[in-house]
């Protein structure tokens, strides 16, 4: 299994360009379910999340070509197997965005029900209860939920909390019912906002995306399009933070500052110097940076998936600092983690007192899930002596070419197996 070895105590500098988003990626590779025509889609992530999601499409039937200039096209011109199966959504909870096109252009589907993961027991009743709304049957069956439908058509929905991927599904679902469906209390997240603006490439109507009331007119059918995904805004938040942490001077190409407002803030509240263009990011952190506390909450707050980084960069920021976890209920596995490189935090319930320490020392640590895992390279960067980070394979889910990616900005990095 491979492992990652890092050298820490050297300043990240230097320039690096961030990838196409995942969380944007796959609901808009699923999207092409929805089409019997050709789907383009242009800065994917090279990722393993993304590999998943191109092998249940093409499991599914949908033919998935890579053309020269790396974009790749999606045809689901006929769809045999409308099955999700446990051993892909196991390896990724996403699968569960098949769930609303199958239904919606075929009128049935059967996807694995997901289970619980590291991060948190993650139900997807806000999923089910949505698509029942729009006329759903679903069934729970020997660990699958089976939906079936005619039609689909329009409703009402009003959500009973923030989903990110129970809204992406519901959309894209409503894309092709009849009639119009308004979802209440839905996602704001950037995601959603991008894959809405896939869907409408398509020829759907949703209008509304980025605001609490999203509504979704729905269409007969969709066409093809050729659509470029959104740059990731957590890889942009990790590599920032990291430079952060290490003290460095970086700039970010190919990154959107207006969607990261919350992280750029507490940065700034850190001790450090940002710039921004439309189309990159600069961050320069001289100083040891200063102890801040986090809360996540749904965007356009504090995003969850930053947390465990800003934890590592607390670790060893001047201060103590509170950080508190609203969305998942066990999102603090990196923190027994962080304290075998020496970090002082204390855990109770969903917070985290951090006590920022003079220096963390390099050990051996494990991945234990996606963003838990950033946070151990953040240690890593700074920690004296070597780190050796083991199960690796879950940062490779989420970041493309880390190791490259942080080499190129001149930290001591390497692949090991
Ligand atoms: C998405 C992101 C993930 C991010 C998360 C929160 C993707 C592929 N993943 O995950 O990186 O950490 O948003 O920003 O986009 N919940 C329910 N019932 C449901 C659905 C969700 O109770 O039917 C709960 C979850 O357990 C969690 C909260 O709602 O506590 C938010 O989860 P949700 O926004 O659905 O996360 P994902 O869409 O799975």
């Amino acid at each position: 299994m491979d492992k990652l070895v890092i050298h820490g105590g050297k300043p990240l500098s230097g320039e690096v360009r961030v990838s196409g988003a995942k969380n944007a990626a796959l609901p808009i590779l699923c999207a092409s379910v929805l089409t019997p025509a050709t789907l383009r889609v242009q800065n994917l992530p090279h990722l393993r999340d993304v590999t998943t999601m191109l092998t249940l499409l093409g499991q599914m039937g949908v033919e998935v070509s890579l053309d020269e200039k790396l974009g790749v096209s999606l045809t689901a011109a006929q769809i045999e197997e409308r099955v999700a199966p446990y051993e892909l959504v196991k390896t990724m909870r996403a699968s569960i965005l098949v769930l609303g096109p199958l239904l919606a252009r075929f009128g049935e589907a059967r996807v694995s029900l997901p289970g619980g993961c590291a991060i948190g027991q993650r139900p997807v009743d806000q999923h089910i209860k949505g698509l029942e709304a729009l006329g759903a049957e679903i069934r729970i069956e020997q660990g699958y939920i089976h939906a079936r439908a005619s039609r689909l058509k329009g409703a009402h929905i009003v959500m009973y909390l923030v989903t990110v991927t129970g809204t992406e599904n519901l959309m894209m679902a409503a894309a092709l019912a009849e009639g119009t469906t308004v979802i209440e209390n839905a996602a704001l997240e950037p995601e959603v906002t991008d894959l809405a603006h896939c869907l409408n490439a398509m020829g759907a109507r949703v209008t509304g995306a980025g605001s609490r009331v999203i509504s979704i007119e729905g269409v007969d059918q969709l066409h093809g399009t050729d659509y470029r995904v959104m740059p990731d805004r957590i890889e942009t938040g990790t590599f920032l933070a990291a430079a952060a942490a290490t003290g460095g001077n970086i700039k970010l190409v190919g990154a959107r500052a207006d969607i990261l407002e919350s992280v750029i803030a507490k940065l700034r509240e850190a001790g450090s110097v940002l710039e921004h263009g439309e189309d990159w990011i600069t961050l320069s952190n001289e100083a040891k940076p200063v102890a801040v506390n986090v809360s996540t909450a749904p965007y356009p707050a504090f995003p969850t998936d930053m947390q465990a980084q800003f934890m590592a960069l607390d670790a060893v920021a001047d201060g103590t600092s509170v950080v508190t976890e609203t969305i998942f209920e066990n999102r603090f596995m990196h923190t027994q983690e962080l304290k075998r490189l020496g970090a002082d935090i204390d855990v109770q319930g969903n917070t985290a007192v951090v006590r920022g320490v003079e220096r963390l020392q390099g050990a051996r640590v494990m991945a234990t899930d996606l963003r838990a895992s950033a946070s151990l390279v953040l240690a890593g960067l700074v920690a004296e002596g070597e780190t050796r980070i083991d199960r690796i394979y879950h940062l490779d889910r989420g970041y493309e070419c880390i190791e490259e990616k942080l080499s190129q900005l001149g930290a001591r990095i390497k692949r090991a197996n």
